[in-house]
């Protein structure tokens, strides 16, 4: 099939690489000519494991090629819209400023039966207003199909997530719709990937959905943590005690800092928002309070770092180990690490962050924390360790080595990743967040 991805973010960039990859021919369309360019070269942007070789093959293959303007998307079969809904600068909804210039910028375009796919998140009710203003616009007009497909990719397994997703979800109000997507992920469904066909709204909200069921599982397992902490339980046996019962299971079930990204926060705002539109806002105060427990957690690991440097942070020199919002990814969005290292920053601590990838994002977003090269050179001198992203190199860190460059042996272990046994037999005193000091 002749495929167009509108938008080419994480999202966007590898559906359209595995698009190529499953045999179609794809065009990207991108307003950021920095971006349409480099991903013509065959590199992705940002870092995702296993995309830059699909990259590379569609683009060398000619079935993968990048474009700016909109018209690189006339004639395509079946046109994905796979644009970013941030939120809005006031207030929870989402923003879809960029989703509706990228539907006006392609409705002109459309002068032949296709179908137009929406994978961005958005609030329920969407996809038919969209798909009023684009057969309001598109020459073709009523030829043109609306359908809503959501992404449920991770960041860090977007590859393998979009070529074996744990589900595909149809949302379709015409055959031709239904189809034609059939057709584009044959080698999917062919591989045995379910296909649930339903109406576009439960599709819209099938996104929005998970995304706050999982975000409300690490809230209600931070707010366990909380007690675990307060009354000398073990948070750590808590979860493998819970994990085991099948209906519950281990995955989404680890404590600490608590979710961030461009995702989980956003989406669970954007939620209740329009369900407060929808009159059940009264309901979707759960999800309000999902949100608080999230937010404490980083307030509660600022107070304990202040507790662990005597009362005060100011002056105080402090290694931050972990910068992405979680372990196998650069990206800083909403990134619960970055929020508490800029926090101690603002009580006037000097804070030196070490982070295995996102270390250049952050000297480029944000250029009044010192990044270093390594875990050592962050810690050096520094008065206060934290553990904040769960990279497996932390994990593995020797607290006899480190010992021998930090100015007081005290570690704050944000992600229960630390073997507590291990640091305190050197020496160090650690406080991990949902286990006190125990
Ligand atoms: C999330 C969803 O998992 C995807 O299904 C969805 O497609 C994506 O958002 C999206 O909406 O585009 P992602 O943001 O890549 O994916 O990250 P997750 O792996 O879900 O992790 C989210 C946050 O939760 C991270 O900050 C992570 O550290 C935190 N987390 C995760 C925990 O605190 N505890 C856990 O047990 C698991």
């Amino acid at each position: 099939m002749h495929i167009s991805v509108m938008g080419t973010g994480y999202l966007g960039a590898t559906h359209a690489a595995c698009l190529a990859a499953t045999g179609h021919s794809v065009v990207g369309i991108d307003v950021d000519p920095a971006r349409a360019a480099q991903l013509s070269l065959g590199r992705a942007p940002f870092h995702e494991p296993g995309l830059d070789r699909l990259l590379d093959d569609g683009v060398s293959s000619g079935r993968l090629t990048f474009d700016t303007r909109p018209e690189g998307a006339h004639g395509a079969d079946v046109h994905f819209l796979c644009v970013g809904t941030p939120q809005a600068p006031a207030g929870g909804a989402a923003d879809l400023t960029d989703l509706e210039a990228a539907v006006d910028s392609l409705a002109p375009h459309l002068d032949r039966p296709c179908v137009v796919v929406g994978k961005s998140t958005v609030p329920v009710g969407t996809a038919r207003r969209l798909a009023d203003r684009i057969r309001a616009a598109a020459p073709a007009g009523d030829a043109v199909a609306l359908a809503w497909n959501p992404e449920f990719l991770r960041e860090g397994r977007a590859v393998s997530d979009s070529l074996r997703p744990d589900r595909l979800v149809f949302g379709v109000d015409r055959e031709e719709s239904d189809r034609a997507l059939r057709h584009v992920y044959a080698a999917a469904i062919g591989a045995g990937v379910p296909v649930v066909r339903t109406d576009l709204e439960t599709a819209e909200l099938a996104k929005v959905s998970a995304n706050a069921m999982l975000a409300t599982r690490i809230s209600l397992v931070n707010l366990l943590a909380e007690v675990c902490e307060a009354s000398g339980a073990d948070v750590a046996a808590l979860t493998e005690i819970l994990g085991l019962d099948e209906r519950i299971g281990h995955r989404f079930l680890a404590p600490g800092l608590g979710y961030g990204g461009g995702c989980l926060p956003k989406d669970t705002r954007a939620f209740v928002a329009r369900a407060e539109e929808l009159g059940v806002g009264a309901s979707a105060a759960l999800l309000r309070e999902v949100d608080a427990v999230n937010l404490r957690q980083r307030s509660r690991t600022v107070e304990l770092a202040t507790s662990m440097l005597g009362g005060s942070a100011d002056g105080a020199t402090v290694a931050v180990l972990g910068a992405a919002f979680k372990a196998g990814s650069d990206d800083l969005r909403d990134s619960p690490a970055l929020a508490v290292a800029t926090a101690l920053q603002g009580l006037g601590a000097r804070v030196r962050v070490y982070d295995p990838m996102a270390g250049a994002s952050v000297m480029r977003h944000f250029p009044r924390l010192v990044t270093s090269r390594d875990c050592e050179e962050a810690c050096a001198g520094a008065e206060l360790v934290l553990v904040l992203t769960d990279w497996d190199e932390f994990g593995g860190l020797d607290p006899v080595a480190l010992s021998t460059v930090v100015a007081r042996r005290r570690v704050l272990d944000a992600r229960l990743m630390l073997d507590a046994e291990k640091w305190r037999a050197a020496g160090w005193h650690l406080v991990a967040l949902g286990r006190g000091g125990r």
